[in-house]
């Protein structure tokens, strides 16, 4: 698929639509160096990866059991809000690693990280996977889970597997969002 290509069909896949195979050791490790090259203020690599699947699922299924235990007023919908989380074939929780006391600032380190989410998702796509980007619902348990301090920040649970069906997503034109500016006439729509 032609670069371009990519970047003009990447999409979300919800959890629920997402299937196995997640992607095996030499494609998740490639996918892995993809993020480590994107753009970093400082080459800090102000961020970590943490590959949740199998027994690390079910590990994450115990916790935010625990953590709902005398809340859950519809058991009904709690048991498919769990399952649609465990039945995910693969997390990588992408969290910060700041570097907080260096001259680059916090949030050129968060969004270097935020980048890297992104790269994971379109190299994900890029070999026939599906992804999408969550930083609610599992926050919470993967603090837990993760023994994350408090300093530390979820920049992106990115759910992978493969999609039960692909479809285009359809996008709106970047020209509402455009502008070009000059000195003599300003702010301009583009035109
Ligand atoms: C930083 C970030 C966090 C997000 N967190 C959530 C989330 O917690 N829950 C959710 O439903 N969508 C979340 N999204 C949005 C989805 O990942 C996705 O982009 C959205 O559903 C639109 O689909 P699309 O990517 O195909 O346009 C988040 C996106 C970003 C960039």
């Amino acid at each position: 698929m032609e670069a371009i290509e990519l970047l003009m069909t990447r999409r979300s896949y919800p959890r629920g639509s997402l299937i196995q195979p997640a992607p095996n050791r030499t494609e998740l490790e490639n996918i892995l160096q993809a993020a480590m090259s994107v753009p970093d203020h400082g080459n800090l690599k102000p961020w970590r990866f943490v590959v949740i699947q199998g027994q690390g699922m079910k590990d994450l299924d115990g916790v935010l059991r625990a953590m709902y235990e005398g809340q859950v007023e519809d058991e009904t919908y709690f048991n498919r809000f769990i399952q649609e989380i465990i039945n995910t074939p693969m997390m990588i929780c992408v969290y910060t690693a700041l570097n907080t006391d260096h001259k680059v600032s916090i949030l050129d380190q968060q969004l270097a990280g935020g980048a890297a989410c992104e790269h994971i998702l379109l190299a994900a796509q890029a070999m026939g996977f599906g992804g999408i980007w969550h930083t609610q619902d599992t926050e919470g348990a993967l603090r837990q889970m993760l023994k994350m301090g408090e300093e530390d920040q979820i920049l992106g649970v990115i759910s992978l597997g493969t999609p039960k069906r692909t479809s285009a997503a359809k996008r709106k034109s970047f020209v509402d969002y455009t502008f070009e500016w000059s000195q003599e006439s300003g702010l301009q729509p583009w035109a």
